[in-house]
């Protein structure tokens, strides 16, 4: 027989719990609180959603004096409206705003819908600040999910995969609609907030002031440094390259790059197309004949001698670089539009050379006596 998980989130104990600690501890003269105007909620509910309320106030007073209902906002000009939102950051919210309280004119009379499917259609609405404006507009039951209430679920719950990651978002979702209360919505709703952003905070939580304590599998088991889960690094990317450090009679071949990229327009060593570094092996058998054909146009490969690779770290990538040090028996004289230069080493200090590839350069003449280099 097929055993089936069945998730049961309910526990109506949570809400309960939380109303009760909302109405003592939690937050009641906000100035979008103790209002039903939808305008008034919603202006709040986009403001706040990248921002924090103490940056926010000023802005939302100031906003309110210059279009003081929903219809003198939509008539505005855009650019009245960006003017106000200027400084608050994050400003596609603001080209939403203007848009969504047209639509509300337009498509509603002026009147927000109360249905949080309905408004989450809306521009700049999704769906959590649709239910939040629903919850505290209309008293509809419907659940939030910001980061503030990702961190309360992770430690409270014990949630141990990354929030960001779709199934585990998926999850919480599912559970917030598990825990909403039958009444009650705008204290429980604001009761998560208030918890997330005065007890339940990233880096110092206050468990001692918690009504959630007793039930917290983070406190009970001092794992809220680690929940929620933090975003799993990628595995850096690795790249190889095959660099030709063709010297001759004390100078060095450059190349200069194509003026995009990592090191555009930058004097680098030619690198060896489509052929894979192979660690720090001996070079392959068919090395020789691979080389050979890459130096062809700039002299007649004398000798090749495989160095040390060099792993260079940018902030996307490794780069490990394979370097050969080749010698010529006869130089060719370089084509007239070629990007290569044949440089002195005693330039190569003040060159505009890739840092890893000057100083392989600078070690490669190095560990050589004053006799080898002047062959080189
Ligand atoms: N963050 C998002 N909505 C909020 C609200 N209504 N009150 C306080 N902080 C919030």
């Amino acid at each position: 027989m097929k055993v089936v998980a069945v998730e049961n989130f309910a526990d109506p104990t949570f809400s309960a719990d939380l109303i009760g600690w909302q109405k003592i501890h939690g937050r009641h003269t906000l100035p979008w609180q103790n209002t039903r105007d939808a305008y008034l909620v919603w202006l709040s509910e986009i403001m706040l959603q990248q921002t924090q309320v103490s940056a926010v106030l000023g802005y939302y007073a100031r906003f309110l004096e210059r279009f003081p209902t929903l219809r003198d906002l939509a008539a505005a000009p855009v650019e009245d409206v960006m003017a106000q939102w200027s400084g608050l950051g994050y400003y596609t919210r603001a080209r939403n705003l203007h848009k969504c309280a047209q639509r509300v004119v337009a498509e509603y009379d002026g009147v927000f819908p109360s249905d949080p499917v309905l408004l989450a259609e809306l521009p700049g609405i999704g769906r959590s600040t649709a239910a939040a404006i629903a919850a505290f507009s209309s008293g509809r039951r419907a659940a939030i999910m910001d980061g503030n209430v990702k961190r309360v679920f992770a430690r409270v719950f014990g949630i141990d995969t990354y929030p960001g990651e779709r199934k585990t978002e998926e999850a919480m979702w599912r559970r917030a609609e598990a825990l909403l209360p039958e009444e009650g919505i705008e204290a429980y709703t604001q009761g998560l907030m208030d918890m997330g952003a005065t007890l339940c905070t990233r880096s110092s939580p206050s468990c001692e002031r918690c009504p959630m304590q007793p039930r917290c599998v983070a406190f009970a088991t001092s794992r809220t440094k680690d929940l929620p889960v933090r975003k799993p690094k990628k595995a850096t990317p690795e790249r190889h390259a095959v660099m030709l450090a063709i010297v001759d009679d004390g100078q060095v071949l450059l190349e200069q790059r194509a003026p995009s990229g990592i090191w555009g327009g930058l004097l680098s060593l030619p690198e060896l197309d489509g052929h894979m570094a192979t660690g720090e092996d001996a070079a392959p058998a068919e090395d020789h004949a691979a080389l050979a054909l890459a130096v062809s146009r700039f002299g007649e490969m004398e000798s090749y001698e495989r160095l040390s690779t060099v792993t260079h770290g940018f902030t996307h990538y490794k780069l490990h670089i394979a370097p050969y040090r080749i010698t010529l028996a006869r130089r060719q004289m370089l084509a007239a539009q070629s990007h290569h230069v044949w440089l002195d080493a005693a330039a190569l200090p003040d060159a505009a050379l890739p840092a890893p590839v000057k100083k392989l350069l600078l070690e490669l003449l190095g560990n050589r006596s004053a006799a080898q280099q002047r062959m080189f």
